[in-house]
């Protein structure tokens, strides 16, 4: 104990002194990671923690010469959580990016505090299109939903399903999704049928609605549910037999994700969905990805909040490096137009929009090698979030 005191005390004579180590002349920047790490939405916090911490290991150099400090919170999913420590963050830890947002309640609860406080905020995970616009310093490394939909609407238009019904989330990305899909869908030859069916998002019972999919008969049905929430909706698709009615089911690749694929089981074979990123991307980038998460993880498969994660970090560490450690103003003007090569494939945040630019892929759920995966069979480069452009 003396030692150490005495030790610390020689070293800040030292530092006065102008002979600092150049360990201890490195500077800190404080990273707030705000994720949903209990509740419903645990699955999206943990994804992201773990991918966080991996790039954060991988790459403790590439921060422009800064060291790291990691500060995670958990919101447990609920907006004024999320205001409360992204407040207490920014005031008193002094952090230099606020990061995560797991839903996109979230993300638009912190977003005013971003703006007033001129802190970038790397948004993770939410994916509602309008998130990006909520304040000039929110930067995405995630997805839109329209983004992906309007893909999955061509290939169901184009592969005869002729007649298609929609069952979203009821809250802000399920009501983007539909939006996308039912203007997307019959603009290219489809027709829809049927109600806009929309679940609540607490305690969703899906029975209901799928009863009604069964009675209307469309060759697909279209469906988004957040992170997480697949398995449920997955197995009262297979209850209610409307996989044996011949129903397609397909969508964006929320409900066939990586993290609950193989809990799901047999019921997600042949599902197809679009999304920008699937564990089986197969990469360079991405095998060395899933290689290093799963010997880091060794109970978990990356998903795609596990590269928005990655690549939120990415963007992060771009950015201190690119401005030396500079000022908020500063870093979220670094942010735009960077583009990087990521597991998922080549990406960009555009200048205009600071919303992310990658490719959209088409997947089909098949065995390899006794798992379930998300087996890409098409690619559509770099895609902008449709609503805003480019
Ligand atoms: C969102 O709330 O924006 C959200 C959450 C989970 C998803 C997609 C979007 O899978």
């Amino acid at each position: 104990m003396l030692n150490r005191r005495q030790t610390l005390a020689g070293l800040g004579a030292a530092t006065m002194t102008g002979l600092a180590s150049p360990a201890l002349a490195q500077s800190v920047s404080k990273i707030g990671l705000i994720l949903p790490m209990t509740g419903p939405f645990a699955s999206t916090g943990r994804q992201i923690e773990a991918a966080a911490k991996l790039y954060l290991a991988q790459n403790s150099g590439s921060f422009g010469g800064r060291r790291i400090e990691l500060i995670v919170r958990d919101d447990t999913g609920t907006a004024d959580v999320t205001r409360r420590i992204a407040q207490e963050l920014i005031v008193n830890e002094k952090v230099a990016f606020i990061s995560g947002f797991g839903l996109t309640p979230l993300a638009f609860a912190a977003a005013p505090l971003a703006t007033q406080s001129k802190t970038p905020m790397v948004v993770m995970a939410a994916a509602t299109s309008a998130v990006t616009e909520q304040s000039p310093y929110i930067a995405r490394t995630s997805f839109t939903l329209p983004q992906a939909t309007i893909i999955i609407a061509d290939w169901a238009a184009q592969n005869g399903l002729k007649k298609a019904m929609t069952i979203v989330t009821d809250y802000a990305p399920g009501l983007d999704a539909e939006r996308a899909f039912r203007q997307r869908f019959p603009e290219k030859g489809g027709e829809l049928v049927g109600d806009a069916l929309r679940v609540p998002i607490r305690n969703p019972d899906f029975a209901p609605f799928l009863q009604r999919v069964a009675d209307t008969k469309p060759d697909a049905l279209f469906v988004f549910v957040p992170s997480g929430v697949g398995a449920q909706f997955m197995k009262q698709f297979v209850e209610r037999g409307l996989d044996k009615a011949g129903i397609r089911l397909i969508g964006t690749g929320d409900v066939t994700d990586d993290d609950i694929l193989n809990e799901i089981g047999d019921a997600a074979l042949g599902v197809v969905t679009s999304f920008h990123y699937s564990a089986a991307h197969p990469s360079p980038e991405n095998q060395a990805f899933v290689r290093a998460f799963r010997a880091a993880n060794p109970s978990m498969r990356p998903n795609f909040m596990a590269v928005g994660g990655y690549d939120g970090m990415h963007l992060t560490a771009e950015t201190l490096k690119k401005t030396n450690g500079g000022d908020g103003t500063q870093l979220i003007e670094a942010a735009k137009g960077m583009s990087w090569v990521s597991p998922r494939g080549p990406v960009t945040i555009e200048a205009k929009t600071r919303d992310i630019t990658q490719n959209i892929y088409v997947r089909r759920v098949e065995r390899v090698d006794g798992q379930l995966y998300n087996v890409e069979f098409a690619t559509f480069e770099a895609v902008p979030d449709p609503v805003k452009g480019r």
